[in-house]
Parts: C-alpha cells; structure tokens; sequence
C-alpha cells in the first residue's frame, strides 16, 4: 500500500469518528507510567506514533497491559524506572524523543535514544539546552543537535526558561523534568502552543500554574494513576473538514472531536475563508473540550493571509490548509511559520513540490508559502516525503484533481491515521 491511486470523487458525505488524539495518546501513557498506581487509557491511538511511546515505557520496565484501544498502565512512580537494556527507538516520533528526554532527565541512569531517518534529522538542542541547564548530562551526534541522544539524568535544579520558538514538545519536556527537582520550574513560550499537558498534569495531581504563556510546576510531588479518555484528533479529522469544503456536494461531520482552542486555529481560518463552521454537542472528556463539527461545500473559499500567534494553533493543519488555499480565490500568503521546516518534513518544501507537481502556482518563501488558488488542480505523481500530513493533504487534493493521481510513500499515514483511505472509500461512495 506504498502507491497508491485516487481520482476525482463525485461527492464526499457523511458522519466519521477520527481517531484519538496523537498529542493527549502519548502524555496519558507517559503519566500514567510516572504515577503510583493503576492507570486506565481509554480510546488510546492505535498507530506507529504513540507505539513508540507504549515501547519506550515498557523498556524502562513498565507494564502496560494491550487490550486493544484500552490500555492498563501499572504506574510505578516518579523513580520507578529502570534503565534500559538496549537503545530506545522512538520511530519517527519528535514527541516521544522530545518528552521522554525531559523524563530521562530527572532519572539517574544512562540512555540512549534514536529513531528514523525523518526523526535523525530534527533539531534536538532546543530541548538539550534547558535541560542541560537543569543539570542532566546529555550529548548527541552532530555537535550536540540531532538524534541519537545519550542522557545521564540526575538530580535537577529548577530553571526559569525562555524559549525562544513556541513549541509544546519543548514545554513538555521541561514540565516533566521539572517533577524531578526539587521547587518552581517556570517554562515561558513566545506564543501559546498546545496546552495538553499543563490540562493533565494537574488531573494527575501535580502542582502546576498557567499565568498567559508562562507555566510553573513545583517537583517533589508524586503523581497518582487515574482514568483518562483520549478525545478525537482535531490534527487528523482536518483533512476530511477541509475536504468537505472544496469538493462540489460534500457534507462532513466528524464527531467525538477535540476542540482545544490551542488546536483549533484552522477553524478560525476557515472561517476567514468563508467558511460556515456548524459546532455541536460540545461537551468535556478528561479535561479537554469536545464536540462535533460539521462542514459542507458551497459558496467558494476566499484567500487569506496568515501568520503570527496563529502558527502554532494550526501548526499540524498546515498541509491541508496549502490544499483549501490552492481551491480558493486569489492568492494566500503563509509567513512566520519557519518552523515547519523542521517537522517529519520539510513541510514548506515539500507542498510547495508536491502541489507544482498538481499544476499549482507556489512561490516559496524561508517562513511560508504563496499559493495561488486555481479551479484546475491536475492529477500528478506526488511522494508523501515520508511524511503522514503531506500523505494525506496531497489525498485530499487528488480527490479534487482532474485525472489520476498517484501517491507514493502513502504508508506514512499509519504514523497517525491508520484507516484513514478507508474513510476516504467509505464517504465517497
Ligand atoms: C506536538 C507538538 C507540536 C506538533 C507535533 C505534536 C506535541 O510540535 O507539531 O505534531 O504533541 O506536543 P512542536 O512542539 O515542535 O511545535
């Protein structure tokens, strides 16, 4: 299933459930790990992403019992775990690597960990810095800033940190080394990022302050297991919201969705576009607002400039959102958003290729994209760079295309959305 081809559809309808959340699936099992007692994870993700996190755990000698979409986590504490016998491989999983250094830190063993190809290449001195500053050793290849990392974590000191890019992984990883130390450990980001684990922190009874964009937690404490229910992934149900939008007749309703206004910003865009938005049934599970959201085709979408605090709220979006602007009139303009270039892909690059290759116009720029919308996207033979977004963003378009459109690495969508051609097959028929 590396290749595969797609042609236009007629239309696009229907009700789907996305899959669970990536971000909140792998801090429930790193939580659970870190807490004393039975932790239950409810509608946990099945996919290569957070597998690598359930593996990492288990290597550090937790039990976690697989009953499919449940998992049964036998916590054994801030200083339960053991060193690992072997190199920890994160896969291709930039939060894996990037949390459980924070982890690792506060721990006084050695570890080594690495992933693929993708996660070799992908800036690790952001959290090797602060973390560092707290007092772990760490060292990793290429003068300290790519994978594989080798970490001596020990006692830490708590820091007052600024960042200097917004990013969840690098908050999360300084929030979870700052259990370890003894006092306040402040985190302070430029923008808000997604703010999963400051919401569960606290469930799991850690000392945390949120002021604005700035987040304390107090170590010494240990966390207790409790029950978590994982939302649906608003990063994956995109792509079929958006395709609701550009193909002539669709209606779309995906349910049982995270809403997290640090997620959401697509739908402000969206909006923005000229999109009617239809949010219902909203409700919380474990913390974290959840609805259903209902999106359908007619009107035409209106090209937009975006940038500023907006980039991290859309961050994951950015694929399918090149796809809502390349159908929309007149030209987008996407700047500030330089950190994509450092994701599973060079995510700038990438669709700037792969939507050329559709017969897009696309100036590329070192902080976003140009792209100008067109009535004629042509089907091409596109590659996914190895990377479950633009797999899928480039699927939507060719949904849309005029002729075949084949695409190749189209396996890399079991990172986050295994199913998700089935969805494709099932709404479209
Ligand atoms: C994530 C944070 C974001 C996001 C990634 C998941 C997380 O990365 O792009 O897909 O779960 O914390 P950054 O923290 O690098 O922005």
């Amino acid at each position: 299933m590396d290749r595969i081809e797609l042609f236009r559809t007629k239309t696009l309808r229907g009700e789907f459930v996305p899959p669970p959340d990536k971000s909140i699936s792998h801090r429930a099992v790193m939580l659970s790990s870190l807490s004393k007692g039975t932790g239950i994870v409810r509608n946990f993700l099945r996919a290569k992403d957070t597998e690598s996190t359930m593996n990492a755990f288990r290597s550090l000698g937790i039990d976690i019992e697989d009953r499919g979409d449940t998992l049964i986590i036998h916590g054994k504490g801030l200083h339960g775990l053991s060193e690992p016998a072997d190199v920890i491989d994160c896969g291709n999983s930039g939060t894996t690597i990037r949390l459980i250094s924070g982890v690792l830190s506060g721990n006084p063993f050695f570890s080594v960990l690495t992933g693929d190809s993708s996660l070799r290449t992908r800036p690790m001195a952001r959290v090797i810095k602060p973390l560092s500053l707290m007092g772990a050793e760490i060292w990793a290849r290429a003068d300290n800033r790519y994978p594989p990392l080798a970490i001596r974590g020990g006692r830490l000191k708590p820091v007052s940190y600024t960042m200097p890019v917004a990013s969840a992984q690098v908050k999360s990883a300084i929030l979870l080394a700052g259990l370890y130390s003894e006092g306040k450990t402040s985190v302070a980001e430029p923008a808000g990022s997604r703010d999963h684990t400051e919401r569960m922190l606290p469930a799991f009874g850690a000392d945390l302050r949120v002021d604005g964009t700035t987040v304390t937690v107090r170590g010494g404490h240990e966390l207790s297991a409790m029950e978590i229910e994982v939302p649906g992934d608003f990063s994956s149900a995109a792509f079929f919201l958006v395709a609701s939008l550009i193909i002539p007749g669709a209606e779309v309703t995906a349910k049982n969705v995270g809403i997290n206004p640090t997620r959401t910003g697509l739908l402000d865009v969206l909006r923005k576009m000229g999109a009617a938005v239809e949010i219902s049934n909203e409700h919380e599970v474990s913390g974290e607002p959840v609805a259903d959201i209902c999106l359908r085709s007619g009107g035409g979408l209106k090209a937009v400039q975006i940038g500023g605090e907006m980039i991290p709220r859309l961050i994951d979006e950015f694929p399918i959102l090149c796809i809502a602007a390349a159908a929309s009139e007149g030209t987008t303009m996407i700047r500030g958003a330089e950190e994509l270039r450092v994701k599973e892909s060079d995510r700038i690059k990438a669709m700037a290729t792969e939507l050329g290759k559709m017969g897009v116009e696309v100036r590329e720029h070192p902080d976003g994209l140009d792209i100008r919308g067109t009535e004629s996207i042509k089907g091409a033979e596109v590659y996914s760079h190895g990377d479950h977004r633009i797999a899928m963003a480039m699927a939507i378009a060719a949904l849309t295309a005029e002729g075949k459109t084949t695409i190749t690495g189209a396996s890399a969508v079991d990172i986050s959305f295994p199913g998700f051609f089935d969805i494709i097959k099932r709404m479209s028929s």
